[in-house]
């Protein structure tokens, strides 16, 4: 069929209108001789602080030539390998981060994107309770699937498809899934939906910090109570680090960082800084969980492929060589410094922990931040707000007191503006 040429259109012709585009072509790092830089270049030759990193993507800035160079050998030896057969970098990777996350005996499911490594998580503990009712929070972000969008919780995202989604008592397509919502950080409120769907009650999922919300972390007092409930009820307890996990709190998980070593969750899942850049998810769950799955009831084409394993494994590598779990976990402590020393205009408040930060400017319904992250790229830093009222911060871990301090000047600047 003979159609126009589509040369003459721009980005935003071409792509489904999903996004809302800023007029930046981001093009290269600025300098990464050596290590990542936390700069980009536009097209224009235009330079950035990247508070963004492809939405905490980016745990080694741009371009880090260490990671660079395990990228292209594997390219250079094997790319793509379906999952029936067996590869070394899925084997080390594999075993690289079961060593790493917070519990005794795991088995992990390797794929490619958040909100797949949410369905996984979805699947299995489905499928390992026979249950049928998962509980998730408000404010809550676990991806945009149908199965991840029934638990995310943003009307704005579900909406349109809410005949399609498991809802509390609903018709939707997933009849035999429900999903029950409490507010987070309300223990009782978990406990009363325990009582009300005893005995169906599958898992409890949440984000150890609420990211997309404007970072909230949980407290231990109620992570700690979730286990609890979880133990009494026979439920599953899952967490979604696909934001805060690899490094990015000053531990390879939020949950270590705000449980410690007191206990375990029974399925865990990451993306985003996995990968360095590189589309890489994991979800990693207990053994005996994860027995429940057989060949054929669960997979991915992409998940485990060798490229992606071989840029996990060399982002692990550089977290643990630069001691970068560390440098991300100071990240908050420098930005209450700068803030004290100089505060804002407007009432403001810091949250986060170690490079997941977010300061909350003004009242929610005020949303005054939007327009701050509206001007904040004129001035040579790129940011994202949530929900209208909290500008974010997810820098690379090395970033320090210089690249802080650009990006709290830089909130000061655009707050005068
Ligand atoms: C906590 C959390 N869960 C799930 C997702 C979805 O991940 P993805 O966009 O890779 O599907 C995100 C993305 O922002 C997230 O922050």
């Amino acid at each position: 069929m003979p159609h126009d040429s589509c040369e003459n259109r721009g980005m935003d012709e071409l792509r489904w209108p999903t996004y809302k585009t800023r007029s930046i072509t981001l093009d290269r790092p600025l300098d990464s001789t050596t290590r990542g830089s936390a700069y980009v270049v536009d097209s224009e030759g235009r330079e950035y602080l990247d508070c963004v990193g492809g939405i905490g993507c980016a745990p080694l800035g741009h371009g880090d030539p260490r990671w660079v160079e395990a990228i292209s050998n594997q390219l250079a030896k094997i790319a793509a390998a379906a999952n029936s057969y067996r590869t070394a970098p899925q084997r080390a990777y594999a075993r690289a981060l079961l060593d790493r996350v917070p519990m005794a005996d795991a088995r992990v499911f390797l794929c490619s994107t958040g909100t797949e490594s949410t369905e996984a998580a979805i699947k299995l503990a489905v499928k390992s309770t026979g249950r049928d009712v998962i509980i998730a929070f408000e404010r809550a972000f676990h991806g945009r699937s149908l199965g991840a969008l029934s638990l995310t919780a943003n009307p704005g995202y579900r909406r349109p498809y809410v005949r399609c989604l498991a809802e509390p008592e609903g018709a939707g397509a997933f009849a035999d899934m429900k999903v029950a919502r409490a507010p987070f950080g309300d223990l009782d409120a978990v406990r009363a939906l325990c009582e009300r769907y005893k005995g169906r009650v599958a898992a409890i999922f949440l984000e150890p910090i609420q990211g997309e919300a404007g970072i909230f972390p949980a407290s231990k007092e109620f992570l700690l109570g979730l286990r609890e409930l979880c133990d009494s009820q026979g439920a599953l307890l899952g967490i979604d680090e696909i934001q805060s996990g690899c490094g990015r709190t000053g531990h390879f998980t939020a949950w270590e960082t705000i449980v410690g070593d007191a206990a375990e969750p029974d399925i865990l899942w990451m993306a985003k800084a996995l990968g360095g850049g590189f589309p890489v998810a994991a979800c990693v769950a207990r053994t005996e969980v994860a027995q429940a799955m057989q060949p054929g009831t669960h997979g991915t084409t992409f998940g485990g492929n060798p490229v992606a394993c071989a840029a996990g494994l060399a982002t692990l590598r550089i977290i643990e060589e630069d001691g970068l779990m560390a440098k991300a976990g100071a990240q908050r402590a420098i930005l209450e410094e700068l803030a004290a020393a100089q505060p804002l205009s407007a009432p403001f408040e810091i949250r986060g922990v170690g490079a997941m930060l977010g300061v909350g400017i003004g009242a929610p319904d005020e949303k005054l931040a939007a327009p701050l992250g509206a001007r904040m790229p004129e001035l040579g830093v790129l940011v994202t707000v949530c929900g209208g009222h909290t500008v974010r911060s997810l820098l690379p871990f090395f970033a320090g007191r210089e690249e802080l301090a650009k990006f709290w000047a830089t909130i000061i600047q655009a707050l005068e503006a």
